[in-house]
């Protein structure tokens, strides 16, 4: 897929308010720090479209972007960061919850994940509540970069057999990396297929 236009189109965290219509949707969600506003600027070639930062917890709020007029990516604030205090916690969760459990033009999440770690508890737990709620999810492994093949490899491997403790298949993934472009072509190309598949219906 070609990106012809990339503009912001709002910050809110209530879902009710976020853009009417029927243009079909896609999220990144994540651990607080794992790339997800970054990735959003790299599949856009865009160095700040999406804010980023060294510190965990930047992307506080919901953000819708409109690509190509034709469809949105959205932003979401990070899960996992220990930083935030008990109360904002809460209401972070529940509005990024509500983003998920209400937002009907959502075709598919993408979970981000940092492909140098090993499971992470709360990642696994957030799939988990992902699949209770029947909400369509691909994962990403970010950061590609950092790490030689081979580990990538093995890593994902990894990954994957610890999710087939608890689920019957595993998720399609996608590697990329922000800094050199890895995985652009190919996570455009997902999302343009599905794109197509939502205005075939
Ligand atoms: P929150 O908004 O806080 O939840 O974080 P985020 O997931 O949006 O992460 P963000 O894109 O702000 O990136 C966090 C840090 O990781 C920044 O310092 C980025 O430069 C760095 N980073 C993101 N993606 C990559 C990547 O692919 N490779 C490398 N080497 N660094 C990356
Ligand atoms: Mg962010």
């Amino acid at each position: 897929m070609k990106i012809t236009s990339a503009e912001f189109v709002m910050s809110n965290s209530d879902v009710a308010k976020c853009p009417k219509g029927k243009l079909p949707e896609y999220a990144f969600i994540g651990r607080s720090n794992v790339g997800k506003s970054s990735l959003i600027n790299m599949l856009m070639q865009r160095k700040n479209l999406a804010k980023t930062s060294g510190r965990p917890g930047k992307t506080q709020l919901i953000n819708h972007f409109l690509i190509n007029k034709a469809w949105h990516l959205v932003d979401l604030p990070g899960y996992g960061y220990a930083r935030v205090s008990k109360s904002s916690k809460k209401v972070f969760q529940k509005f990024i919850t509500q983003y998920f459990q209400k937002r009907q033009q959502l075709v598919l999440a993408f979970v981000l994940v940092d492909c140098r770690h090993e499971p992470q508890k709360v990642d696994l737990e957030f799939l988990q509540w992902m699949g209770e709620n029947q909400i369509p999810f691909s994962i990403i492994f970010t950061k590609a970069d950092k790490l030689k093949p081979g580990a990538i490899k093995r890593n994902i491997e990894a990954y994957e057999q610890k999710l087939l403790e608890t689920w019957e298949e595993t998720p399609q993934h996608f590697i990329t990396s922000a800094s050199d472009y890895t995985g652009r072509e190919e996570l455009l190309g997902y999302i343009g297929s599905l794109n197509d598949e939502m205005n075939a219906l």
